[in-house]
């Protein structure tokens, strides 16, 4: 029997502007976690068990492009095994689907890692990582690759899509505190949304992407340096750009606000948007009210994590 666990992340700054090229800053979040377990089966066959998804099936009854029947389908590929051994392969998670905190990267990255030391051949994280990558692209269309990366490598990472993984250096250890607004939003529409934006105004949008690479910079160097207060700016800075892209609702709005309200150095959306979670700048003096005034104005839960 072989289990893997993988974290859930968090898009600190660049959402969406990630998926056009520009950076982007990303960090996992070690509180939620998704955890595969493969072990021998006397019934014959490939199962998968997934009991948050109220899913038990036999891997051939499955779609192809079914994301758990993929990513299992890749891993056999990838070794070569043509005649899968009996197993059963069994999901368990506590990250939220659909709200922007990776659980499908989760899951994916949790099962290659089972399932390829289950046959005796545990890939390296860069093969985990393409191989997620693929699976991404079921479930979000066209992903930047950002969600993959930072639960395969489970560190914060600065990222621009096809390039070499960076992770940074964080010059003092921060907290955030993630609310989820418990609306399930798929990030292939707000994604596919962004785009049609796009393209109908390439140079404005263009120019609304550069800015948002700008701020992703600075909070990278805010970062580094341990500069809080900056970094606060920064986060309500690009919250603003993320309402231009009509990835915001009302729901988050009302959480931004009350999270500043309450004495959050900064706020916003994080992730694909109209639903799912948002993220706000806290302090440990501040974090009790922020959690509090997050609550009361409509979030289903609240996690703080501390970043560095
Ligand atoms: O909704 P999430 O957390 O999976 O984040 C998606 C991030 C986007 O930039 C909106 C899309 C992408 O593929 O990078």
């Amino acid at each position: 029997m072989t289990t893997s666990s993988a974290p859930g992340k968090i898009i600190l700054f660049g959402e969406h502007a990630v998926v056009y090229g520009y950076p982007a800053l990303a960090v996992p979040v070690t509180q939620v976690q998704a955890t595969a377990t493969v072990s021998e089966n006397s019934r014959g066959g490939v199962m998968v068990e997934a009991p948050n998804i109220n899913l038990s099936a036999d891997l051939a009854d499955l779609a192809p492009d079914h994301p758990l029947a993929s990513v299992i389908k890749g891993v056999f590929s990838l070794l070569g095994v043509s005649r899968p051994p009996a197993c059963t392969v069994y999901l368990q998670s506590t990250i939220p689907v659909a709200s922007g905190l990776g659980s499908g990267a989760a899951v994916s990255v949790a099962i290659i890692r089972s399932l390829s030391e289950f046959l005796g051949h545990p890939l390296e994280d860069e093969q985990v990582n393409a191989l997620a990558f693929q699976a991404e692209k079921l479930y979000h269309g066209n992903p930047s690759g950002i969600d993959n990366t930072v639960v395969t490598f489970a560190k914060p990472v600065y990222f621009i899509k096809k390039k070499p993984i960076k992770t940074f250096h964080v010059g003092a250890p921060f907290i955030i505190m993630i609310a989820d607004t418990g609306i399930s939003a798929p990030t292939k529409e707000s994604v596919s949304a962004v785009r049609k934006l796009w393209m109908a105004d390439k140079p404005h949008w263009d120019k609304i992407f550069t800015r948002v690479g700008e701020i992703v910079w600075n909070a990278r160097q805010a970062i580094e340096r341990g500069d809080i207060a900056e970094l606060g700016k920064l986060m309500d800075a690009n919250h603003s750009y993320l309402q231009k892209m009509t990835v915001s609702c009302s729901e988050l709005d009302q959480l931004v606000i009350a999270a500043r309200k309450a004495g959050a150095l900064g706020a916003k959306l994080s992730g694909g948007g109209r639903g799912g979670n948002m993220i706000a700048l806290v302090t440990k003096e501040t974090a009790p009210a922020v959690a509090r005034a997050l609550s009361s104005a409509g979030a289903k839960r609240t996690i703080a994590t501390q970043v560095g």
